[in-house]
């Protein structure tokens, strides 16, 4: 039997459940000769602001407790070329594109979404952990109502297209960060995004990145990961994408068993292109070799090891 691995996030429907993650894929062309996207779920494209961002001074990623810290500052194009130049040929090769959006202020992604409404984009994902500067540089996603106003104000302008919030890794509550993002409309959730960090080098007194602080991804935060997507999984009834530290086909699949209808690829992405192919090809194998169906029949099938 071959299992049917396709997905749905609410009105949307995934022909796999393997993504790229957003900040690691670029706009989905650089890496066609190694993934071409549109053999995935879907793929996310680097956070979007209204104008073009900079980013951070260097240095901007180092490698750190197996994992990455990186402080790019998001940098990026702006929708405006976003929507001219990259998306064109992304959905002319047939690929499911996400565009993630970041701001400023609760109007930023209001306009985003806008903006992107009108677009061939197929849904939008909402980062969360960039700072407010309406309540003194707090990310939006550290207080569930302030995210709750930011989804539901993006999700009117949205305009019908699925949005997702892709949630922060350390808070207060992250299940009740997700039950007020799918109150207010969101399709689903996806998480985690980076961890805060701080790498030092003792000898030189020096931070490793020209921000000083950055976000730990990869290996290192798989456990912490796997524990708030269970704990949103429970929570709330719409889906759960799951993402951080998934190098494997069985990293892939213990978020699925933790309650993930579909995962994204972040870091691994960036240690080898071909590996959201490679996850792919290895989840289809589980799959057969469990003789389950479908990703809903592995899906938060989490047991305790005393349970029967
Ligand atoms: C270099 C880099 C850039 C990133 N840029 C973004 C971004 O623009 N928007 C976003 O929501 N997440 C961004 N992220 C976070 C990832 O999408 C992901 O949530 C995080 O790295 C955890 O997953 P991983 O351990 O598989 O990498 C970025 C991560 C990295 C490593």
């Amino acid at each position: 039997m071959t299992p049917n691995l396709a997905v749905r996030l609410g009105p949307l429907t995934l022909k796999n459940p393997v993504m790229a993650a957003s900040g690691v894929f670029g706009y989905g062309l650089e890496l066609l000769e190694f993934c071409p996207p549109e053999k995935l779920g879907a793929v996310v494209c680097k956070g979007l602001s209204l104008t073009p961002w900079a980013g951070n001074p260097g240095p901007r990623a180092v490698e750190a407790a197996g994992g990455l810290v990186n402080a790019i500052g998001l940098e990026n194009m702006g929708v405006k070329a976003f929507v001219e130049k990259a998306l064109p040929p992304l959905k002319a090769r047939g690929a499911t594109v996400g565009a993630n959006l970041i701001g400023q202020t609760p109007e930023d992604y209001a306009a985003l979404a806008q903006i992107l409404s009108q677009t061939a984009v197929d849904f939008l994902e909402l980062n969360v952990s960039c700072p407010n500067l309406a309540q003194g540089g707090l990310a939006f996603g550290a207080d569930p109502e302030v995210a709750a106003r930011l989804t539901e104000a993006a999700v009117k302008a949205a305009e019908g297209k699925p949005v997702l919030v892709k949630l922060p890794p350390l808070v207060a509550d992250v299940a009740l960060l997700a039950i007020r993002a799918i109150e207010a409309g969101a399709a689903a959730v996806s998480l985690v995004n980076s961890v805060p960090a701080l790498v030092v080098d003792a000898k030189t007194r020096r931070a490793a990145l020209g921000r000083l602080t950055g976000g730990l991804s990869g290996p290192p935060i798989k456990p912490l990961a796997l524990r708030q997507v269970w704990l949103c999984s429970q929570a709330i009834k719409a889906p759960v994408v799951g993402l951080g530290g998934i190098f494997t086909a069985e990293d892939a699949a213990e978020f699925i068993v933790a309650g993930a209808t579909a995962v994204q690829i972040g870091t691994a992405i960036l240690a080898d292109p071909r590996s959201p192919l490679a996850i792919l090809k290895g989840l289809e194998e589980f799959f057969a070799a469990e003789g389950l169906p479908d990703v809903e029949s592995l899906r938060g099938s989490l047991k305790g090891p005393n349970d029967p």
